[in-house]
């Protein structure tokens, strides 16, 4: 069977940054508590103009430029996301045409913050039946503009940003993706989501009064719920591959919050030192913080072939999910 490997990595963050004393200024909080609740201490905001295709195209041309890949050989574009520029068409294709990639095929999932991981696990079963020889997986978001900035509950934890990782047959076979393993369970639908914009509430003025077009979440649920499945996830993985906990080296999880990644952690046994932490500089960048997280910690010479990875992301929907990989 053919195995997929990440042939190259990429990311993109807008410009501005929004610190903690910024959003002090704007609702009631303080740099010390998002700090010690969150572990972020600013965030990046997209230009007036800039849209989640423009953040997406930017971070792609990165990691098609590391993969030694043209647009024009990629077969398929997957885009994770839930802030696409319109509600249709889909992210994707506006991204296949902004980097001219013509023979691919192009759609959005959407899982979330999530949503990176369910693409790369497509990629991954699209190389593995020889379907596809070249994928590019993007996740990227745009919430500052889906977030509601009066509610602090929310305001303080999102950040604007793209990753992007070009997939491909692994020319070598103690190399590559082991597994992938993705979970949902709608019946936690209701402690994140936007309410308002699709069939069940159109936009109306009365919706927009409502704000159910921004961002609501029950944060203390989520926390309760991503520290439950998370470890389950990463343990499912090592079980398939009949590996341990200390086989790992590093760690590349979605980052929603530090004391989420750091009680997961604590859960499975592992040093916080394995896992490449960034949310300080971004926050929550949903899909975008897993392939963001991998090209980071990649370009600055952490990964060794043969290094043993895991990935983890956890978001709305519920949606879940953890890889394993041979870097
Ligand atoms: N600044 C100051 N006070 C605040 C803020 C803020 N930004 N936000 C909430 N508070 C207040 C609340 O109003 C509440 O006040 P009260 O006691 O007077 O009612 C108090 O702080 C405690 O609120 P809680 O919600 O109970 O605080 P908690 O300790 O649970 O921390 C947090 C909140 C950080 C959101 C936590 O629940 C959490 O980490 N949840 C995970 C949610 C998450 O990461 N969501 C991201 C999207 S999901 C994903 O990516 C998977």
């Amino acid at each position: 069977m053919i195995q997929s490997q990440i042939l190259g990595t990429g990311a993109y963050a807008p410009k501005k940054i929004l610190t903690n004393q910024d959003l002090a200024q704007m609702v009631d909080t303080t740099d010390a508590w998002i700090c010690e609740r969150t572990g972020i201490k600013e965030r990046r905001i997209a230009a007036e103009g800039e849209v989640t295709s423009d953040m997406a195209v930017v971070a792609a041309r990165h990691a098609l430029a590391m993969a030694g890949t043209k647009a024009s050989d990629l077969d398929m574009i997957i885009a994770g996301t839930i802030s696409a520029d319109m509600p249709l068409p889909s992210c994707a294709v506006v991204i296949q045409a902004k980097l001219g990639a013509a023979r691919a095929f192009a759609f959005d999932v959407s899982a979330a913050c999530a949503g990176s991981l369910y693409g790369l696990a497509i990629a991954d079963q699209f190389i593995r039946t020889g379907r596809a020889w070249r994928v590019l997986v993007i996740g990227a978001e745009l919430l500052s503009r889906l977030v509601d900035w009066s509610d602090r509950n929310t305001c303080v934890l999102f950040g604007d940003a793209a990753g992007a990782m070009v997939v491909g047959p692994a020319n070598d076979p103690r190399r590559g993706l082991l597994s992938t393993h993705l979970h949902s369970d709608g019946r936690a639908a209701g402690i994140l989501s936007i309410p308002g914009g699709g069939s069940q509430y159109p936009p109306s003025e009365e919706m927009l009064a409502k704000k159910m077009h921004k961002i609501a979440m029950n944060g203390r649920e989520i926390y309760k719920f991503a520290v439950r499945v998370l470890p389950e996830a990463i343990l499912e993985a090592l079980d398939t591959n009949g590996l341990k906990v200390s086989d790992i080296d590093h760690i590349v999880p979605h980052q929603a919050n530090a004391r989420i990644v750091e009680r997961v952690l604590e859960k499975l046994g592992m040093p916080l030192e394995k896992c490449w932490l960034n949310l300080d500089r971004y926050g929550n960048t949903s899909s975008a913080s897993l392939p963001i997280s991998l090209d980071e910690a990649n370009r600055a010479g952490r990964l060794e072939p043969g290094d043993l990875i895991a990935m983890m992301a956890i978001g709305a929907g519920m949606t879940w999910g953890s890889a394993l990989m041979r870097w």
